[in-house]
């Protein structure tokens, strides 16, 4: 490790906080993964491979740690965030960045109780931390325009690329987009129009393929804009609008299908199956981010 490496810590060492862990042990930077679940810990440890020998393990943080920067990714629970700011804030150097990951709570919502909310601010990553280049970086009310442009410049040397909002708003840019997504794909299924493995075929092999080459906006501008708004205006009225999730969702989760992780969401799923499909997704989607930047360097508008 070299003596000018970055410092850093990340709160949580969950689904996120062990792939960002991963990611930084992999750029160089000296990072400790902290969480008060030993087991947790243990899990964290044992699922980054060789990279957790270049991880430091720690069941709290300690006065004394004087991390460049800090990301706590614990729970998604207001109250359990504002907490945890709180113990980062008096455990570090007032100079120390302090980054949410969350995944769309607003900026503010959390730093209420911040004694310095102008070093803080959201850097949403996307699972597998490690591979998935995006962060989406979501400024607070406080936060200041240097600690936006440092964070950028640290993402960036983390391979990341860093798209800043102008205004924080929940669920930021992709979770909104996301949930639209699924808001119409759960009515659909309600109201029978289509089987879940049809509704997934024909949204991966033409929206979903599409889009790993060009974002939705410039897919629009190749596909002619007049085109589009004449199918917006006979296709909005009959587009789900609710703003309650769908029952269909609420009835699986309260059967305790919660997806992969229970055995069944959608599809049944064992602990091989859900294993082999999560470690080929992590070798197609290097592929995929390959190929999509290679066809951005050949195609920018
Ligand atoms: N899972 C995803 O796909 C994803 C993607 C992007 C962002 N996020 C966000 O990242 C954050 C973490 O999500 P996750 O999926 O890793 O959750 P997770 O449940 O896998 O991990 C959360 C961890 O936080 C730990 N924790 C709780 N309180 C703590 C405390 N006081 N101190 C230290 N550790 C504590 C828990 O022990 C747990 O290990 C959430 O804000 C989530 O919304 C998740």
């Amino acid at each position: 490790m070299q003596d000018d490496a970055l410092h850093a810590v990340v709160v949580g060492a969950g689904t996120m906080g062990t792939t960002l862990a991963k990611l930084m042990a992999a750029q160089g930077v000296n990072v400790i993964v902290v969480d008060t679940n030993p087991h947790v810990l243990e899990t964290s440890r044992l699922s980054m491979g060789e990279s957790a020998a270049a991880v430091g393990f720690a069941s709290e943080l300690t006065v004394g740690q004087r991390p460049d920067f800090v990301i706590e990714s614990v729970t998604e629970d207001v109250a359990v965030k504002q907490k945890v700011i709180a113990q980062i804030e008096v455990s570090v150097a007032d100079s120390t960045i302090i980054m949410t990951n969350t995944s769309g709570i607003p900026i503010n919502e959390i730093a209420a109780n911040m004694r310095l909310p102008q070093r803080f601010l959201g850097t949403h990553f996307f699972n597998p931390a490690d591979i998935i280049p995006a962060v989406e970086v979501v400024p607070g009310s406080h936060t200041t325009a240097s600690v936006v442009e440092t964070a950028c410049r640290w993402l960036k040397q983390l391979g990341k690329r860093p798209a800043i909002l102008n205004t924080c708003v929940p669920g930021f840019v992709a979770n909104r987009i996301q949930h639209a997504v699924m808001r119409e794909c759960l009515a659909l299924l309600e109201r029978g129009v289509v089987e879940p493995e049809a509704l997934d075929d024909i949204v991966q092999y033409s929206i979903g393929v599409r889009m790993a080459l060009n974002g939705p906006l410039c897919q629009r501008d190749l596909n002619g804009l007049d085109t589009h708004l004449n199918i917006a205006h006979y296709l909005y009225p009959d587009l789900d609008a609710r703003d309650k999730p769908a029952a269909l969702l609420e009835d699986y989760v309260a059967q305790g299908r919660l997806g992969a992780k229970s055995g069944r969401g959608f599809y049944r799923w064992s602990d091989e199956s859900r294993a082999q499909h999560q470690a080929q997704e992590r070798e197609s989607l290097q592929c995929i981010i390959d190929i999509a930047t290679q066809h951005a360097k050949g195609n920018a508008p």
